[in-house]
């Protein structure tokens, strides 16, 4: 569903990907993952045609429209109510506006429908850019940080929510942090290091190669020596 082979992308003199290359299978939940700064959010740019790549190829196995997308900066028109912002997107996208209400349960917010975005709180902006990103019920799903600055419970929903499209049959391909989430939520992961892909795999078997001993999976440790990054989980 989702390609990259030899992807190379610069910005000016620096190289943020040298050699970038995975897949990702129909139906799939795929987690990208590396430190701060190691060109996550460029893949998901290159992928949703934002950016253009300055080598190699890539493809996506769906039309631009059967995509979705929620990056770290939402979008949002902030003085536009939370239900406006996605009648707006709804218009575009000539999907019903009925499905506006029921993107807003999805995520949560059905009580604040009516609130201007910019009287909402940062975890409620960010689950509003979410019910954006599936409104049209894309077939893939590009998800940049979808639970960073969450609160444990409201993470919870979201992941039961990734869960539910997955199995309606959307691939998802997220970026996290949060190495309990990717092991939580992720077929396979890749992880980005120094503009490659480092390590790729299903999180338990990655944790078997390089933890046997372990019994509890434990990414985080495996990356951090892989990486030498004292830890991937940042707090902004
Ligand atoms: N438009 C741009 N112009 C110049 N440099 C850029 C641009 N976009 C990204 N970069 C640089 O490319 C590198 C990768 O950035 P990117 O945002 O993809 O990282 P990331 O893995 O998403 O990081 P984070 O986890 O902090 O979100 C960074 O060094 C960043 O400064
Ligand atoms: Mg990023």
């Amino acid at each position: 569903m989702i390609l990259m082979n030899n992807i190379v992308k610069r910005f000016g003199e620096k190289t943020v990907l040298s050699d970038v290359s995975f897949s990702v299978a129909d139906g799939e939940i795929f987690g990208l993952l590396g430190p701060s700064g190691a060109g996550k959010t460029t893949i998901i740019n290159i992928l949703t045609r934002q950016l253009l790549p300055d080598g190699g190829t890539k493809s996506l196995g769906v039309e631009p429209l059967q995509t979705g997308l929620m990056l770290e900066q939402d979008g949002l028109y902030s003085r536009l109510t939370a239900a406006d912002n996605l009648n707006l997107f709804a218009g575009i996208y000539g999907v019903p506006k009925s499905k506006v209400a029921q993107s807003l349960e999805a995520v949560g917010l059905g009580d604040a429908a009516k609130r201007p975005v910019n009287k909402l709180s940062k975890g409620m902006r960010q689950r509003l850019a979410l019910a954006r990103a599936i409104i049209h019920s894309p077939k893939v799903l590009f998800l940049d940080e979808p639970t960073s600055n969450l609160d444990p419970n409201t993470a919870i929903g979201i992941h039961k929510l990734i869960f539910g499209l997955r199995d309606n049959g959307a691939t998802i391909f997220l970026t996290t942090h949060n190495m309990d989430e990717a092991v939580h939520l992720c077929d396979n992961v890749a992880l980005l290091h120094k503009g490659k892909i480092v390590e790729y795999g299903a999180p338990r078997e990655i944790c078997e190669r390089h933890e046997s001993f372990k019994t509890v999976p434990d990414l985080e440790s495996v990356f951090i020596k892989l990486t030498g990054v004292k830890s991937l989980e940042v707090k902004e």
